[in-house]
């Protein structure tokens, strides 16, 4: 597997001075994603096209081309084959790229492509949205940032270089409109993640912070001691296949049916609601259903289809709220996880549930996904399901937009159940974990579009 590392921050906090130098350091592969915005303004731009003209510039995507090729090192960006790395450099670019970072249109055919380069490879990618947005999984994210007048001090200097004409003043009101703007778009803008380092560089040399960013890498690539004990730990686990004996009393199973009418009636009420392969669903309970994670209602969502009752994980937070809430999400099957306890209490909790006769559900990828595009899985789900020796139902939520709202139309998806043995995955190593991984994402992603 490879480390990534989402390196973002405001225009001039010298971001790709900084990768470009951390990149040749680690080997990694530097991937600058301001280049490609800047290409698809600069494309625009040289075919008469106003970027803030969102439909000619949504239009001007069309059969476009941005390929980011390595020549001894260093990086060119290619627009339909022409080398554009010098010419997308001008302020008048720097604005353009500005205005077309706004449009969805522009943010999506960027996305697939930045995350393909991202897959499998130790790279270093630095943007705006790349630990929010992009690569939310990433091992490293850091926020890098200077003061405004630092930024525009340096990029002043940067430009009187090349010949620039432009004043310190011009650059300084540049900065602080490209800032304005990258903050306050409505999607995808500047924000740093939850869970990035913020480096601010104002008094610090570009060798301190690559410093930095190399050390913060190195100690992604090692495994830390206490996952290291969790690895061996996984590595000692011995299976414990779920007895399948046990059955729901079928007074609650009665009153369980009524209700999944009840709430069936609701949803397709609220949303059109259509579920798909509901033949894949076991009758019995026992199993686990591995999802993507969309939106808070996906619990619901997903054992409205299924016969059983369902547990599934959430957070020991939500269990503290009020009494009323505590009980309602008890009723419909959660139990707290906390965070940090270790793997072996969860998995071990996770199969007592299973053995009392409910439907398991997970969500492998950890947080919600606002874009709707699978990321990359956790390693919990294929740990329960090589320890517990149990199928494992794929299923995938399907809707379009951020969130669910009145009408939305929501296709929830269920695909052929995994079979630990079939597949010949026999026992809760390391090998046969990875194994069962890979098929439960690749059905995930297979079940959502
Ligand atoms: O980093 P840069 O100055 O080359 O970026 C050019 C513009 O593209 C900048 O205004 C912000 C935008 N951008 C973005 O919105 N998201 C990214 N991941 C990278 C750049």
């Amino acid at each position: 597997m490879g480390i990534n590392i989402a390196l973002d921050g405001p225009s001039g906090a010298g971001k790709s001075t900084i990768a470009k130098l951390a990149a040749k350091r680690l080997g990694f592969v530097y991937v600058d994603t301001g280049a490609m915005y800047r290409s698809i303004a600069y494309n625009a731009m040289s075919r008469g096209i106003d970027t803030a003209d969102e439909q000619a510039v949504t239009g001007s995507l069309q059969g476009l081309k941005i390929e980011l090729a390595y020549r001894e090192g260093t990086q060119a960006v290619l627009v339909n084959g022409e080398d554009v790395s010098d010419k997308i450099r001008t302020p008048e670019v720097s604005m353009g790229a500005s205005a077309v970072a706004k449009l969805s249109a522009v943010r999506e055919f960027l996305l697939e492509t930045q995350r393909n380069i991202a897959a499998g490879n130790d790279i270093i990618m630095d943007g705006r949205d790349i630990g929010t947005v992009v690569l939310p999984n990433a091992q490293v994210k850091l926020f890098l940032t200077a003061s405004a007048e630092e930024r525009a001090n340096r990029r002043f200097k940067e430009l009187q270089e090349k010949g620039d004409p432009s004043t310190y003043e011009e650059v300084l009101a540049d900065i602080e409109q490209r800032d304005y703007n990258d903050t306050h778009r409505d999607i995808a803008p500047l924000k740093q993640a939850e869970d990035a380092a913020v480096i601010d560089s104002t008094s610090m040399t570009i060798d301190q912070v690559v410093d930095e960013i190399v050390r913060a890498a190195e100690a992604a690539k090692k495994p830390s001691d206490e996952k290291k004990k969790k690895r061996s730990e996984r590595e000692m686990m011995p299976v414990r296949p779920v007895t399948k004996t046990h059955r729901l009393n079928p007074v609650r199973q009665f009153f369980y049916n009524l209700l999944r009418v009840i709430v069936t009636f609701i949803m397709k009420h609220k949303y059109d609601l259509t579920y798909e392969g509901l033949e894949n669903v076991p009758t019995d309970g026992g199993n686990v259903f591995a999802s993507n994670h969309r939106s808070y209602a996906d619990p619901v969502l997903i054992a409205l289809g299924a016969r059983v009752p369902i547990s599934y994980m959430a957070k020991d937070e939500l269990f503290h709220k009020n009494i009323f809430f505590t009980w309602l999400i008890k009723t419909f099957g959660a139990f707290p996880v906390v965070r940090g306890a270790g793997d072996t209490s969860v998995i071990d909790t996770s199969i007592d549930k299973l053995e009392s006769g409910r439907n398991l559900v997970i969500f492998p990828e950890g947080t919600r996904s606002k874009d709707g595009k699978v990321a990359r899985g956790k390693t919990g789900v294929a740990l329960i399901a090589a320890v517990a020796q149990t199928k494992v139902v794929p299923v995938g939520i399907n809707f379009e937009g951020e969130k669910l709202t009145k009408g939305s139309k929501v296709v929830v998806r269920y695909g052929k159940p995994i079979d630990p043995a079939e597949i010949g995955v026999t026992s809760a190593t390391t090998g046969d974990v990875k194994r069962i991984k890979k098929e439960i994402m690749d059905s995930i992603t297979g079940l959502v579009y």
